[in-house]
């Protein structure tokens, strides 16, 4: 979005994204065996390290993570006033000391502005703004990534939004010309799409694809359509051309936070898997990798300077890393929804871990104690199969200070009983971001949770009561 186009009156939806988090952000090159600033010996269980989201909107993944991770410094910097005041808001209510928020363009922002970063993201950006942004934003990387840091980037693949690329120029002209609210013009365009449509005529012939993407997007949040389509500069790109533009801020692809693309067997078939293979390592595999998985929107992660891992470094490394159980523990079925079709887990090999770690975070080391294999790569890769199926996530080296985390927590909790539908709260033991349904956060802030003995809505009320404890996820008082 830039600052002419008619999404910018509007705020964006403000929403949590676990992508973010730092402890993700350190992961993937880890998974990777690649060092990186923030896991070099020494730097690896720091709590103190900088962060800054380029974007940040009204900031509510910002400020989970500042909450969560106090000993850190985040820095979130959006052209749009209306964001910035909001997240201000929401910080000073939450007494949050650590989030510096900065009301300005990407192209504005002094050398004095930011200091050195160990990590930056940019979410929902890249795709959506113009060109000189992105260079204004590859000359901050370059300016203030120290060596080893880490950058995510999420972006829309050409993949699967090549033919929508017309209908985005047609519904953002249509918009334009129009009158009304900026909500307003974006119904009438979409309506005038409809219509064409409706009267089957060239390049809407066997347009059904289409027909039922208008219909998704005109039942969507209008706030979320303006800022997603109603763009001058809605640019969809290939891996290949990502990553040749970090590579002007000497930034080199790692991975992604997609960890499931990882897991090969899990997201392709076996004759498209040695397809692949036969693509040799680079961003031209990226590239055909998301052709094979039709993939749309990639979420990847950049390291100024990577340097390989030697097998026993990583071992070591491999052993400290921690993590926690996200789902309710009766949530974690075996039979596992992956993009190759259902697959069945293991019982006696899965069962163990997720059996400590419903007790509390866990190490790869404590894991394979339990696991009762010496092996930690191979309860790594058992882990990773778990992050990759949602049951469980990288979580902070160790637990930060719970009390920030509980001061936003009640401010979320308030909020949402104004009637925001936040469905997240801080947890310490991530440095980040535990999803709960708004009404569970508004019973459990007012106290109100209490269900009879017996029932499945008790037993589901302790379940996430323990999951609260396991997470540190609590509430100051009110
Ligand atoms: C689609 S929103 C994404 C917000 C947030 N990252 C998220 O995913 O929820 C894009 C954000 O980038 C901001 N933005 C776009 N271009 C910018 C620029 N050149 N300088 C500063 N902020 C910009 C917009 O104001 C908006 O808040």
């Amino acid at each position: 979005m830039s600052a002419d186009d008619i999404a910018f009156a509007i705020p964006y939806t403000n929403k949590f994204f676990s992508a973010l988090s730092p402890a993700m952000l350190r992961f993937v090159p880890l998974l990777h065996r690649q060092h990186a600033g923030a896991s070099l010996p020494g730097a690896r269980g720091s709590g103190r390290f900088t962060y800054a989201e380029f974007g940040c909107g009204q900031g509510l993944s910002l400020l989970i993570m500042a909450a969560a991770n106090p000993d850190a410094t985040f820095y979130g910097i959006d052209y749009s006033p209306a964001h910035i005041a909001r997240a201000r808001a929401m910080a000073d209510r939450a007494g949050l000391a650590n989030v510096v928020l900065l009301e300005r363009a990407f192209e504005e922002l002094r050398p004095d502005d930011l200091p050195p970063l160990d990590m930056a993201a940019i979410h929902g950006i890249w795709s959506w703004i113009p060109n000189a942004s992105r260079d204004a934003l590859l000359g901050l990387f370059d300016r203030h990534m120290k060596p080893g840091g880490i950058v995510y980037v999420s972006y829309n693949t050409l993949t699967t939004w090549t033919g929508l690329l017309p209908i985005q120029k047609l519904l953002y002209d249509h918009a334009e010309q129009s009158t009304g609210t900026p909500e307003e013009r974006a119904r009438k365009a979409l309506d005038f799409l409809e219509s064409l449509i409706a009267v089957n005529a060239g390049h809407f012939k066997n347009a059904k694809a289409l027909s039922e993407w208008v219909k998704q997007t005109k039942s969507g949040d209008i706030r979320y359509v303006l800022h997603e389509y109603f763009v001058r500069h809605w640019e969809p790109t290939p891996h290949s051309d990502v990553a040749r533009r970090m590579a002007q801020a000497k930034l080199s692809f790692v991975g992604t936070t997609d960890v499931v693309d990882t897991l090969e067997r899990f997201v392709m078939a076996p004759e498209t898997a040695k397809a692949l293979a036969e693509v040799p390592a680079g961003p031209m595999r990226e590239t055909v990798g998301d052709l094979l998985r039709n993939n749309s929107f990639r979420r990847d992660i950049y390291v100024r300077g990577p340097i390989p891992m030697l097998p026993a470094e990583w071992r070591d490394i491999a052993r400290d890393l921690r993590f926690a159980l996200v789902r309710l523990r009766d949530r974690c079925r075996m039979s596992v929804s992956f993009p190759v079709g259902t697959v069945e887990l293991n019982e006696s090999a899965f069962r163990p871990i997720l059996d400590r770690l419903a007790e509390g975070p866990a190490t790869v080391g404590e894991l394979s104690a339990v696991a009762g294999d010496a092996q930690n790569g191979s309860v790594l890769r058992r882990v990773v199969t778990m992050v990759a199926a949602g049951y469980v996530q990288p979580a902070a080296p160790v637990d930060a200070d719970p009390g920030p985390s509980q001061r936003l927590n009640r401010v979320l909790a308030a909020e949402v009983a104004a009637g925001h539908p936040h469905d997240v709260l801080a947890s310490p033991v991530l440095g980040s971001g535990a999803r709960m349904a708004a009404s569970r956060i508004g019973d459990f802030a007012a106290g109100r949770t209490s269900a009879a003995e017996g029932t499945q809505e008790r037993k589901d009320l302790d379940a996430e009561r323990a999951m609260m404890a396991w997470l540190r996820v609590g509430f100051a008082p009110a």
